[in-house]
């Protein structure tokens, strides 16, 4: 029974497996294998054995038909690397080779970690139907830091999780180490994700004591060989609720020290403790701005207490406040911008991929490409807060490459929000990805099966922000459903439309913000009783007699200001601003003309029906598929989809039937009838 714990490291019997055992039949290594050698060796054998049925032998010497791993300096005698110290610390090749008269395959990298992603490689090439024989590949990550973010609560509940409890067991560590920590580690390596925040950026004090840096490092213990720093959140005022200094004040003496001696502590224990993610000044959550100092005193404060060890601070650009009425998605820019080349080297600030809050669709953040002075790395949310959490299907692939992919404009060439991630200008400059996980102690992981492939996106993506979600759809598909092409063609079609499907049935044409209240999930556009305006829906879609949706515009809030100017150009009329982000850049009347000639209404109630029939089909193909799945795994898809169905008519149904109250006209001819 396949209960999907394995994720995409299955390993099932190759077709051609007596033909692959022949060209891995042993692995090879010539020297002392570090914990990280070790691992390689390991997940090959672990690896070749699911693939070919036969556990290949492992040792020093160089046979015909072997897995020779090798690093820079100790390569096989007549073997060329030709570019391997381009490749850095973490890239790897994986090239087949003649050595000695010998037929091997090579995997070859500069440090032990390039080895053991190597290795990943080349277990993920076959999975995926590649020929040994003629392999020739090579890969090196284009972020530094690729990072989960656990929004996990020191009591194991998590914050916008939807997988069961924290899968860190506060209360047995440090003592436990239980062997799914080791099961994360390696899921993640073989993706190349290098970092994990533990904790929720909703943080408390005590994670900074004694007591909890003990469990901290034990949990660095088991991912050290992985490759996989941890990093912690850390609230703001931990020295002065602790009751060890009289305030919290960036600039206060008192303070830096604290801080100063709190990171010389952590890192007796944790070495290569990775440092701080912090959420200041939003939500409620206290900051610098309480002692009326700003974003960048607070982060290069905490930045001098851990840049003596190498660490570094990823300060959050997600802040916004009641006072500031007017549009909530400016005020992150208004912050941030004029800090621009303010902070500190080891400070990241890390950008949330729109300007609202992980919307099935958003337009890419401003900040992207307009702080040059300043490393922006990304936040995706993997875990779907606002996409029906782990009951509906959304492969979140789409979204991400929509992100990455867009052009911020802000050079003449074109600079797309990827290119602003690698920043390839400045060179030693830190880079980097945060994805905010979905896993948690589910047999799962994620809560579903298809969730697991949004955490596989997001690590190919932090990898290489120029990827293709296509690609990554079908290579987790065959990695972990089925390499039957029908099954895996059908698979990675349910997910390419899966994101689409529902942007349309919950805030389709630039509607956001819609989910019901605390929450988030199911409709809510009705809600404006909340104690903040920019809590409530209605804020967002402003929809009444006349018309609907958010003027950002100059004759709004001018929020497009934010954008380069090829950008707000574009956008800042409707008839140029892509249908798919209408809304949230203008306030139209009812009647208003779209491209297609219907009204906008006609148009809004089709995009709503479309979505719900895209759910209906979703669950259409999955059926199809139930010979070429096992059975446990079918049934556990097939009930999400009857649940994502019923709900994708639910939000169709209250939505219009809402705006219909509103706006007062009837149902378009040709709508669907409510359920
Ligand atoms: C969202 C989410 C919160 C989270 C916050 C954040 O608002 O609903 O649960 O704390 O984002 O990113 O800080």
């Amino acid at each position: 029974e396949e209960d999907g714990y394995d994720l995409w490291l299955r390993y099932r019997p190759l077709q051609q497996a007596s033909q692959v055992q022949q060209q891995a039949r042993s692995i090879s290594y010539a020297g002392k294998a570090s914990p990280t050698i070790q691992a390689a060796i390991d997940e090959l054998r672990r690896g070749l054995q699911g693939m070919t049925g036969k556990v290949p032998a492992s040792g020093t010497s160089v046979a015909d038909g072997a897995i020779v791993l090798a690093k820079a300096g100790a390569l096989p005698q007549g073997f060329k690397a030709d570019g391997l110290a381009a490749l850095g610390p973490e890239g790897y090749l994986l090239k087949s080779a003649t050595v000695n008269g010998k037929r091997v395959t090579v995997i070859a990298a500069n440090e032990d970690i390039g080895v053991l992603y190597g290795a990943f490689g080349l277990l993920r090439a076959l999975n995926t139907g590649k020929a040994l024989a003629a392999i020739d590949e090579r890969s090196v990550p284009k972020l530094q830091l690729r990072v989960l973010n656990h929004w996990d609560n020191l009591d194991r509940t998590v914050e916008r999780g939807y997988s069961g409890q924290s899968i860190w067991n506060w209360w047995e560590l440090p003592d436990i180490r239980e062997r799914q920590y080791v099961d994360y580690a390696r899921a993640n390596a073989s993706l190349g994700i290098n970092g994990t925040v533990l904790n929720n950026v909703n943080s408390k004090a005590e994670i900074l004591t004694a007591p909890w840096i003990a469990k901290v490092a034990a949990l660095a213990d088991v991912l050290r060989p992985y490759g996989i720093k941890v990093y912690l959140s850390a609230r703001w005022s931990t020295p002065l609720e602790l009751k060890e200094t009289k305030t919290a004040d960036p600039l206060a003496p008192e303070v830096a020290a604290w801080w100063r001696a709190k990171a010389d502590e952590i890192y007796r224990t944790i070495p290569d403790f990775g440092g701080f993610l912090v959420k200041a000044n939003s939500e409620g959550q206290p900051g610098p701005q309480d002692y009326q100092r700003t974003h960048a005193d607070g982060a290069n404060m905490l930045a001098a207490a851990l840049a003596p060890h190498k660490g570094i601070v990823m300060w959050r650009a997600f802040v916004y406040a009641a006072e500031k009425p007017d549009d909530r998605a400016k005020q992150a820019y208004d912050e941030f911008k004029p800090l621009d080349g303010k902070f500190a080297p080891n400070v990241l600030v890390q950008v949330k991929n729109g300007a609202i809050d992980f919307q099935p669709r958003e337009p890419f953040h401003p900040l992207f490409g307009a702080m040059p002075q300043t490393p922006l790395m990304m936040e995706f949310q993997i875990t779907k807060e606002y996409l029906g959490f782990a009951m509906h299907m959304a492969y979140l692939g789409p979204l991400f490459e929509e992100v990455l992919k867009a052009d911020t404009k802000q050079r003449p060439n074109g600079f797309t929000v990827a290119q602003v991630l690698e920043d390839t200008d400045h060179g030693q400059r830190p880079t980097g990805m945060a994805g905010v996980a979905n896993i948690g102690s589910s047999r799962t992981w994620s809560g579903s099966h298809f969730d697991q492939a949004n955490w596989y996106a997001y690590g190919r993506f932090a990898w290489d922000p120029q990827g293709d979600s296509r690609a990554f759809a079908q290579e987790w598909a065959m990695q972990t459903f089925s390499r039957e092409p029908q099954a895996v063609t059908q698979i990675v079609d349910m997910m390419m439309r899966s994101r689409e499907a529902v942007v349309d049935y919950m805030t389709p044409l630039g509607l956001h913000h819609l989910m019901d209240t605390g929450h988030h999930h199911g409709p809510g556009p009705w809600v404006d009783n909340l104690g903040r305006p920019d809590w409530n829906p209605t804020y967002y879609h402003k929809a009444d007699k006349k018309g609907i949706g958010f003027d950002r515009t100059a004759t709004g809030s001018n929020a497009l200001a934010q954008y380069a100017p090829g950008v707000a150009q574009r956008w800042a009329d409707p008839r140029t601003t892509p249908e798919e982000l209408l809304l949230w850049f203008h306030h139209l009347p009812w009647d208003y003309a779209m491209p297609s000639g219907r009204t906008l209404w006609t148009e809004l109630v089709a995009r709503y029906d479309r979505g719900v029939t895209e759910a209906e089909g979703l669950r259409a193909r999955w059926e199809k598929l139930k010979p070429l799945v096992d059975g446990r795994r079918y049934d556990e898809v097939a009930q999400r989809l009857d649940t994502q169905v019923r709900e994708a008519r639910w939000w169709r149904d209250a939505s219009v039937a809402y705006f219909q109250s509103v706006s007062g006209l009837p149902l378009p001819p040709g709508a669907r009838k409510p359920e």
